[in-house]
């Protein structure tokens, strides 16, 4: 599928790797809907590449509602590419120091990073299916985003871990759910990626962490998880599969 010329919908746009997606689909073409909570940033990105700022919490029907109906009214059109970036990723063990893991850090987790995907997903794909079918008989095509932890979780991440996992079982389900409807669904499953994040991190601990990647033996970038979205979006075959981007990292329990 071409982007040029579409409207794309980006979560979490804001910042890390939701922002260098909406910069990567607006260098292709598309106008661009930057989702978040963090409205100073989304106003900023949005306006450096002339697309719409949508302060929204992807937890909320009311919310998301709301912004897809701005981004049609803005754009023009319903977005036929949709990334799911937001997410958030405390860390906790199932029983800590100061007794067992909270259960509202739990449902907290699960539910911005599962629920919110799946809401988005849900509302997105409603408003896609009213869109003219493409040349490859396409609508659309959602990509989500798991990590590494949803299969291998390390110490200390078992709600984000869980929340992964949910989001990498979905895939195939949503692929096939929406397959009448000529919608892909994908996921990206990063490993360990350079953004606002890691930039607190402690030098001797990053540099720790680059050596446990095989190869390349460093961060992956946020403009290579771009790469990877935009690949997604221009082959229609890719539907129903979550991928590995993470140098071939396996992460250890710790
Ligand atoms: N950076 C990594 O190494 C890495 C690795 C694996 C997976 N991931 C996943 O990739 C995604 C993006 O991560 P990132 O590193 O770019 O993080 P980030 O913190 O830079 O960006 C996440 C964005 O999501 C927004 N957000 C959080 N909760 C929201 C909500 N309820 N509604 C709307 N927006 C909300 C934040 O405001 C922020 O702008 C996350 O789902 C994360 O779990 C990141």
């Amino acid at each position: 599928m071409q982007v040029k010329g579409h409207v794309a919908l980006i979560t979490g746009g804001a910042s890390g790797l939701g922002e260098a997606t909406a910069r990567a689909l607006a260098a292709l073409g598309a106008k661009v809907g930057i989702l978040d909570m963090n409205a100073e940033r989304a106003e900023a990105v949005a306006t450096e590449l002339g697309g719409v700022a949508l302060i929204a919490d992807v937890t909320s029907e009311e919310s998301v509602l709301a912004a897809l109906a701005k981004l049609k009214e803005e754009a023009g059109s319903a977005a036929r590419i949709v990334v799911n970036c937001a997410g958030i990723a405390p860390s906790a063990r199932l029983v800590g120091k100061n007794g067992p893991h909270s259960l509202e850090l739990y449902r907290k987790v699960i539910e911005i990073n599962l629920i919110g995907t799946f809401n988005v997903m849900r509302l997105a794909a409603a408003e896609m299916t009213a869109l003219d079918k493409l040349e490859d008989g396409d609508r659309g095509v959602i990509i989500n985003t798991a990590s590494v932890a949803g299969y291998e979780g390390q110490i200390g991440q078992i709600a984000y871990a869980a929340s992964k996992g949910g989001v990498i079982s979905m895939t195939v389900t949503a692929a096939r759910d929406l397959s009448n409807m000529g919608i892909r669904v994908n996921t990206i499953a990063p490993g360990l990626f350079i953004t606002p994040m890691f930039l607190t991190v402690a030098e001797d601990f990053r540099k720790s962490l680059e050596s446990s990647i095989p190869f390349p033996s460093r961060l992956g970038t946020a403009q290579e998880y771009a790469k990877l979205a935009m690949a997604i979006v221009d082959n229609v075959y890719i539907n129903g599969e979550t991928i590995r981007l993470d140098g071939a990292l396996r992460m250890s329990p710790r």
